[in-house]
Protein backbone atom coordinates (compact mmCIF):
# COMPACT_ATOMS: atom_id res chain seq x y z
CA UNK A 1 0.00 0.00 0.00
CA UNK A 2 1.44 3.67 -0.78
CA UNK A 3 2.22 5.60 2.14
CA UNK A 4 -0.35 8.54 2.55
CA UNK A 5 1.99 11.44 2.18
CA UNK A 6 5.42 11.75 0.82
CA UNK A 7 7.97 14.30 1.47
CA UNK A 8 10.72 15.47 -0.59
CA UNK A 9 13.47 17.67 1.54
CA UNK A 10 16.16 19.42 -0.35
CA UNK A 11 19.52 18.97 1.32
CA UNK A 12 21.80 20.48 -1.57
CA UNK A 13 24.96 21.63 -0.94
CA UNK A 14 27.24 24.16 -3.39
CA UNK A 15 30.28 25.81 -2.67
CA UNK A 16 30.25 28.69 -0.68
CA UNK A 17 29.46 32.19 -2.33
CA UNK A 18 27.31 30.33 -5.07
CA UNK A 19 24.81 33.10 -6.52
CA UNK A 20 21.51 30.36 -6.27
CA UNK A 21 22.93 29.86 -2.47
CA UNK A 22 21.68 25.78 -1.10
CA UNK A 23 19.54 24.48 1.11
CA UNK A 24 22.18 22.77 2.76
CA UNK A 25 23.10 26.76 4.57
CA UNK A 26 19.37 26.81 5.07
CA UNK A 27 19.25 23.77 7.55
CA UNK A 28 17.80 21.34 5.01
CA UNK A 29 20.17 18.39 6.97
CA UNK A 30 18.81 19.04 10.26
CA UNK A 31 15.17 19.87 8.57
CA UNK A 32 15.27 16.40 6.99
CA UNK A 33 16.10 14.50 10.14
CA UNK A 34 13.70 16.37 12.18
CA UNK A 35 10.97 14.86 9.87
CA UNK A 36 12.41 11.85 10.14
CA UNK A 37 12.62 11.69 14.02
CA UNK A 38 8.90 12.86 14.03
CA UNK A 39 7.60 10.37 11.98
CA UNK A 40 10.02 7.60 13.93
CA UNK A 41 8.60 8.21 17.03
CA UNK A 42 5.14 7.85 16.03
CA UNK A 43 5.93 4.52 14.34
CA UNK A 44 4.65 6.12 11.12
CA UNK A 45 6.98 4.25 8.31
CA UNK A 46 4.49 2.76 6.64
CA UNK A 47 2.42 5.97 6.02
CA UNK A 48 5.04 8.11 5.55
CA UNK A 49 7.92 8.49 3.53
CA UNK A 50 10.82 11.07 3.83
CA UNK A 51 13.51 11.74 1.20
CA UNK A 52 16.53 13.66 0.65
CA UNK A 53 16.89 15.34 -2.54
CA UNK A 54 19.70 17.43 -4.34
CA UNK A 55 17.91 20.93 -5.84
CA UNK A 56 14.57 21.17 -7.10
CA UNK A 57 14.39 24.56 -8.39
CA UNK A 58 13.20 27.36 -5.70
CA UNK A 59 16.53 28.15 -3.94
CA UNK A 60 16.60 31.31 -3.61
CA UNK A 61 13.90 31.12 -0.76
CA UNK A 62 14.16 29.06 2.59
CA UNK A 63 15.01 24.93 2.67
CA UNK A 64 12.48 23.79 -0.21
CA UNK A 65 9.89 20.90 1.22
CA UNK A 66 7.36 19.43 -0.42
CA UNK A 67 4.73 17.25 0.29
CA UNK A 68 2.92 14.81 -1.88
CA UNK A 69 -0.45 14.09 -2.72
CA UNK A 70 -1.30 17.72 -1.83
CA UNK A 71 1.79 18.75 -3.87
CA UNK A 72 2.47 21.87 -0.59
CA UNK A 73 5.56 23.31 -1.65
CA UNK A 74 7.41 25.01 1.63
CA UNK A 75 9.94 27.38 2.70
CA UNK A 76 11.59 27.01 5.72
CA UNK A 77 14.83 27.46 7.54
CA UNK A 78 14.07 26.08 11.21
CA UNK A 79 13.83 21.99 12.42
CA UNK A 80 10.33 23.73 14.55
CA UNK A 81 8.89 24.68 11.36
CA UNK A 82 9.38 21.03 10.38
CA UNK A 83 8.00 19.70 13.71
CA UNK A 84 4.51 22.03 12.81
CA UNK A 85 4.01 21.19 9.34
CA UNK A 86 4.50 17.72 10.47
CA UNK A 87 1.88 18.13 13.42
CA UNK A 88 -0.33 20.15 11.25
CA UNK A 89 -0.32 18.71 7.83
CA UNK A 90 1.30 15.25 7.95
CA UNK A 91 -0.92 14.35 11.31
CA UNK A 92 -3.68 16.70 10.76
CA UNK A 93 -4.18 17.05 7.22
CA UNK A 94 -4.23 21.07 7.19
CA UNK A 95 -1.28 22.71 5.38
CA UNK A 96 0.63 25.37 7.10
CA UNK A 97 0.38 28.61 5.21
CA UNK A 98 2.37 30.48 6.76
CA UNK A 99 5.12 28.32 4.93
CA UNK A 100 4.07 27.97 1.95
CA UNK A 101 6.66 28.53 -0.48
CA UNK A 102 6.34 32.15 -2.53
CA UNK A 103 4.60 32.08 -5.66
CA UNK A 104 7.47 34.08 -7.13
CA UNK A 105 10.04 30.86 -6.03
CA UNK A 106 8.11 28.80 -8.17
CA UNK A 107 7.98 30.79 -11.16
CA UNK A 108 12.01 31.12 -11.03
CA UNK A 109 12.84 27.37 -11.39
CA UNK A 110 15.77 27.19 -13.64
CA UNK A 111 15.53 25.59 -16.93
CA UNK A 112 18.23 23.43 -18.48
CA UNK A 113 21.48 24.76 -19.03
CA UNK A 114 22.80 26.58 -21.71
CA UNK A 115 24.01 24.05 -24.38
CA UNK A 116 22.01 21.28 -23.02
CA UNK A 117 22.58 18.74 -20.33
CA UNK A 118 25.89 16.65 -20.72
CA UNK A 119 24.85 12.57 -20.07
CA UNK A 120 27.88 10.35 -19.48
CA UNK A 121 31.51 10.81 -20.43
S1 LIG B 1 19.35 23.91 -3.44
FE1 LIG B 1 17.47 23.29 -2.54
S2 LIG B 1 15.95 23.79 -3.99
FE2 LIG B 1 17.83 24.34 -4.94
Amino acid sequence: MPPKHHIFVCTNQRPPGHPRGCCADKQGLNIYFTLLEEMGKRMMHNDCFITETKCMGPCLAGSAVVVYPDAVWYSIQDPDAAREIFESHILGGTPVDKYRMPEEALNIMPGPPAGGIQLGG
